[in-house]
């Protein structure tokens, strides 16, 4: 087996990525910060709680203040950056068709399960993917469309009242608050799997998107010797 390095993540996708990370670490610290002023989403029915969104053990671990202003200053701040970061990715990959590799196709839904059954020892092979395999191409797009979601129903909470059309649009004030707060904990599922898939990945498929380039492995193609002019046996006559 041979190896050979080859490019795999543009430049600026690694910028893109690598921003984002810290960026939207800060937006859902200083989102808590906000939120703990009035934290009012539960799971349960009449007065039985089944779970709160958070029990108190939860912001006493991660050591979340009661700082309403400073979440909020963080949170209009930083928002900028989320937003304008994920806008350059979305056009970057439109005009450098890097799209190509990220939308799911026609097959993606089916191949997907084959890819979580690969994933989960029960089935041998994995279907043949490009870049990103079936389930990835729908988590990549997923987290893309839930950060749009993010900016429309932060800015429909943000200013109701001057974005009162987009706050219709997303069901009225108190619909678009659960939605952002809904679209949070979803980038809290994704990061959980994201990294368990990339700690499975490896070391290599890792580093790749820091570097951009991957250490492929490949068969060297068997080579059919020539035959020598004096090995040719000619039919007797
Ligand atoms: C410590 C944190 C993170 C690590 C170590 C990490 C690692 C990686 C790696 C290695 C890839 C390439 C996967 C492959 O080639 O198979 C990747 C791609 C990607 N990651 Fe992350 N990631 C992190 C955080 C995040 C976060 C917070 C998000 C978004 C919420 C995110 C979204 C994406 C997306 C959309 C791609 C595809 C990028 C493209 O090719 O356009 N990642 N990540």
């Amino acid at each position: 087996m041979k190896k050979r390095i080859v490019k795999k993540h543009p430049l600026a996708i690694r910028w893109f990525h690598w921003i984002n990370f810290p960026v939207l670490t800060i937006m859902i610290w200083s989102g808590l910060l906000i939120y703990w002023a009035n934290d009012i989403y539960r799971l349960g029915w009449g007065d039985t709680t089944v779970i709160k969104f958070f029990p108190k053990s939860f912001n006493d671990a991660l050591h979340i203040p009661f700082h309403l202003s400073t979440g909020m200053a963080f949170h209009f701040f930083f928002m900028w950056f989320f937003f304008l970061n994920g806008l350059l990715y979305v056009l970057y990959t439109i005009f450098s068709g890097e799209w190509k590799y990220l939308l799911p196709n026609r097959h993606s839904f089916k191949e997907a399960w084959l890819v979580v059954l690969h994933d989960l020892h029960i089935r041998k092979t994995a279907p043949p993917q490009d870049k990103y395999n079936a389930a990835q191409r729908i988590a990549y797009t997923s987290i893309v469309v839930m950060g749009m979601g993010s900016v429309i129903t932060g800015v429909a909470i943000y200013k109701p009242i001057q974005f009162q059309w987009l706050c219709t649009l997303c069901g009225g004030y108190e619909a678009a608050r659960i939605e952002h707060f809904i679209l949070t904990l979803g980038y809290a599922v994704f990061f959980l799997v994201h990294i368990v898939q990339v700690m499975i990945a490896g070391w290599n498929n890792f580093q790749a998107m820091v570097t951009g380039f991957e250490v492929e492995k490949y068969n060297e193609p068997e080579t059919i010797p020539e035959p020598q002019p004096d090995t040719i046996e000619t039919p007797k006559a």
